[in-house]
């Protein structure tokens, strides 16, 4: 090969296809690898042709080899062994200084194994989550690279030309920090898509329940938020779908099975948060939603051996949808607040140097949980750097004491029905338990002490002291 490419890519599932589309729309010349051949050839009939810096390498050394100095490669290949594999095949043929891109779902854990393995060699290792339908091969991806400073300086043209953009032409893209803050950032995304997506099927599920709305009513409901505060892809979607009819007319969505499937990436956000000792009471409860859902035989079976209340109309129909959106503004406000506690009690933690308002502002195009929410979250982050919850930035305590009432009102009314809302529960939860000046954890305490000599803290004595009495 004559003239080296400006980038290389190995790996083209559905994400990875995008991003080749993406780079070769833009301008740079890509060289591209895939073990499964007949991807790369379908690939190649199609870059070739529509995109002179098209180049395909028959070997992962051939792709390696066709680079420009210092390489950029991504590798897009599925999280776990193949990511390895992918690492173990191209580190052969890298130089020092070389710069290896993760774009999958990687677990960031082993992205800051892979990067200290990598280090000593001289090659930078960039865990990068990247989030984007289709649409993303054009359009531009949300794009969350970790890695240290200097490798996301000399990468940012190449990122900022293949993001999404906002209306006002700004790419979505910044870096989230070092080591694996790229893919904990994409994980925390994931976690809020679950948590968003779970908060407009409970909504959905009242709107059905306590309003028998038909689909066509949903969904002029739902395109109605959307073009409120409540703006959003998934919201936008969501009305697109309740649109939808099957062949015999009737609305498709009720001929899916209520049975959630998920990769992953939820739970794993959730098993960060246990481990570094985060609230996320709503984020866990939409994975475990999922989890519930997927008993579906069993819930058949349970149906009918348990009883409970029937869900009966409120009759009450404009003010319930008003109630409604107004919940689930509200329950997202506080999902968003549980995630970027996470976000910010890891970067503290691994020494990250994350900053949540650059992570908002990635997350305004490109990516499934784009809304009309983002904005403000960066605002409220760079008004204040060290704002511990976002539920107290005067922004979204606005939006919460308007919104609140409506929020406990539509639980309690689920709850009595006999209706499963488990995120909203969970929003409020956190919400009257982070403002609570006291907990009954003094309890909790007495029964470790009384049990298992554990000690306690006194409120009449200095923090970090500890008592054990004779509790008998
Ligand atoms: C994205 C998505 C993407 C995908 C999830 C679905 O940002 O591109 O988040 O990662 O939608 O893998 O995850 P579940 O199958 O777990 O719902």
């Amino acid at each position: 090969m004559n003239t080296r490419s400006d980038v290389g890519l190995y790996g083209l599932a559905v994400m990875g296809r995008n991003l080749a589309l993406n780079i070769l729309g833009h301008g740079y010349s890509l060289a591209v690898y895939n073990d499964n051949s007949e991807r790369a050839k379908e690939l190649a009939a199609h870059g070739s042709s529509a995109y002179p810096g098209f180049s395909l390498a028959d070997t992962p050394k051939d792709l390696v080899a066709s680079l420009a100095r210092p390489r950029r490669l991504f590798i897009m290949a599925e999280a776990g062994k193949c990511v390895d594999e992918a690492i173990d095949s191209l580190l052969p043929y890298l130089e020092s200084g070389d710069i290896l891109i993760d774009g999958g779902n990687s677990h960031y854990k082993d992205t800051e194994r892979r990067g200290d393995m990598l280090a000593p060699k001289g090659l930078h290792f960039v865990g990068m989550g990247v989030s984007g339908d289709e649409d993303g091969a054009h359009k531009g991806l949300s794009l969350m690279p970790g890695c240290d400073e200097d490798v996301w300086i000399e990468l940012r043209v190449l990122l900022d030309a293949i993001a999404a953009k906002t209306a006002e032409g700004v790419p979505c893209t910044s870096w989230m920090g070092r080591g694996g803050s790229g893919h904990f950032v994409k994980m925390v995304h994931n976690s809020l898509e679950y948590a968003d997506i779970e908060l407009i099927s409970e909504t959905y599920h009242l709107l059905r329940s306590f309003v028998r709305m038909s689909h066509d009513e949903m969904r002029t409901v739902f395109s109605e938020w959307n073009r409120g505060e409540l703006s959003s892809y998934l919201i936008a979607i969501t009305a697109d779908i309740l649109g939808v009819r099957d062949e015999d007319g009737e609305p498709l969505l009720e001929k899916v099975l209520d049975r959630a499937v998920q990769k992953g990436t939820g739970a794993w956000a959730c098993q960060a948060a246990l481990e570094l000792g985060v609230p996320v009471g709503l984020l866990a409860e939409a994975v475990f939603a999922r989890s519930l859902s997927s008993l579906k035989d069993e819930r058949v079976g349970a149906s009918a051996v348990l009883g409970g209340p029937k869900a009966g109309s409120t009759g009450e129909r404009h003010s319930i949808v008003e109630d409604l959106r107004k919940a689930l503004l509200a329950a997202k406000v506080v999902s968003y607040a549980e995630g970027f506690l996470l976000l910010r009690k890891a970067s503290a933690e691994y020494g990250w140097n994350t900053d949540p308002g650059k992570v908002a502002l990635a997350w305004r195009e490109g990516c499934n949980i784009r809304s009309g929410l983002l904005d403000p979250i960066a605002e409220a982050f760079r008004k204040e750097d060290s704002l511990s919850a976002l539920i107290l930035d005067s922004h979204f305590k606005a939006i919460l004491d308007q919104c609140l009432p409506s929020l406990r009102k539509v639980t309690v009314r689920a709850i009595e029905q006999g209706t499963p809302v488990p995120a909203f529960a969970a929003a409020l939860s956190f919400y009257d338990g982070y403002r609570a000046t006291w907990l009954p954890a003094n309890l909790v305490q007495a029964l470790r002490d009384r049990f298992g000599a554990h000690g306690y803290e006194r409120i009449d004595r200095p923090r970090g002291e500890s008592f054990h009495s004779d509790w008998k």
